[in-house]
């Protein structure tokens, strides 16, 4: 069963921490960010990209990640990272997910608001919650989204659209981009006490990788309550999968396993330390109590 995202994000908002909300990429990378959260106790969402889940499928991504965070002490919610094609939302609202992120960011406002409310109406009905982006956050991530800036909205039109729309989580650009930082980033934590102020709806923040501890507490402390890593996952992966190829290289041993145990050691590690920047460490299994009184995970 999978926990709910919005009971977690609200435990987190009421508690002075953010959710991690950490993209995976296959079985290992989802066994090594489910031990990170068992390690340090805390609260997590398994996040995918529409990317992921075409080069998996969705059963087997479900299935995976069932397994995974089944009978374990911390909860565990299933999210679908930005989605702006309505077929694959139909497809993890069928398969059980908690969450979906519907990036409507390439449509413009009228359209946005028309097929949010649409998702929300399919995904709620479902048991499932729904997270909006209106304006883009920078940056493509596995395939999805623009380096450019395509709409700009302040927080007001933002915030009524999430009342008509009836959203859960709200996406809007702070600032951070998707990817490595090239420059260094203008932060907007003043957006978030601006929305916070508008509506109890959480707020998310894309884009941490390259962030440090101090910009990831100030957001917290200004309202977010759900922070996004995907880009620091894929290169402690990477980096780890090459340093064990060259010592198999050096040493002529070629073992699979070995290289797996260095990748999922490597990933828990770089993600481990993000649940503490997060303040989100030591909260796992009183999240797990919220879920229980909540009414159960969907
Ligand atoms: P990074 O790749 O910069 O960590 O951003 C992750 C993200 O926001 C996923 O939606």
């Amino acid at each position: 069963m999978f926990a709910s995202t919005l009971t977690l994000t609200r435990h987190a908002r009421e508690h002075g921490y953010a959710v991690p909300a950490v993209n995976i990429l296959d079985d290992l990378s989802i066994r090594a960010v489910v031990a990170a959260a068992v390690e340090k106790d805390a609260p997590l969402i398994v996040q995918v990209s529409v990317k992921t889940v075409r080069s998996i499928g969705t059963e087997l991504v479900t299935t995976i990640a069932r397994l995974a965070s089944a009978d374990q002490p911390v909860p565990v919610a299933l999210h679908l990272d930005h989605c702006p094609d309505r077929a694959v939302i139909d497809d993890v609202v069928a398969a059980g997910w908690s969450s979906v992120l519907f990036d409507a960011s390439d449509r413009d406002l009228a359209t946005a608001e028309r097929e949010t409310a649409e998702v929300v109406a399919q995904a709620h009905a479902a048991g499932v919650d729904v997270e909006s982006e209106l304006e883009n956050i920078i940056g493509v991530e596995d395939g999805v989204g623009s380096d450019v800036a395509l709409h700009a909205y302040t927080v007001e039109q933002l915030a009524e659209v999430a009342e008509r729309t009836g959203v859960d989580l709200l996406a809007p650009q702070l600032g951070t981009a998707h990817g490595e930082y090239k420059a260094t980033p203008v932060l907007r934590p003043d957006r978030v006490r601006e929305l916070a102020a508008l509506t109890d709806r959480q707020i998310v923040l894309h884009g941490g990788t390259g962030l440090s501890e101090q910009d990831f507490r100030t957001f917290i402390d200004a309202g977010v309550s759900k922070i996004n890593i995907s880009t620091a996952v894929k290169t402690s992966y990477m980096r780890s999968a090459e340093q064990h190829l060259a010592w198999a290289r050096a040493n002529g041993k070629w073992d699979p396993p070995s290289m797996f145990r260095d990748i999922g050691k490597a990933v828990q590690e770089a993600v481990g330390t993000h649940l503490d920047e997060f303040r989100a460490s030591g909260h796992g299994r009183e999240a797990a109590a919220a879920i229980t009184r909540a009414g159960g995970a969907r």
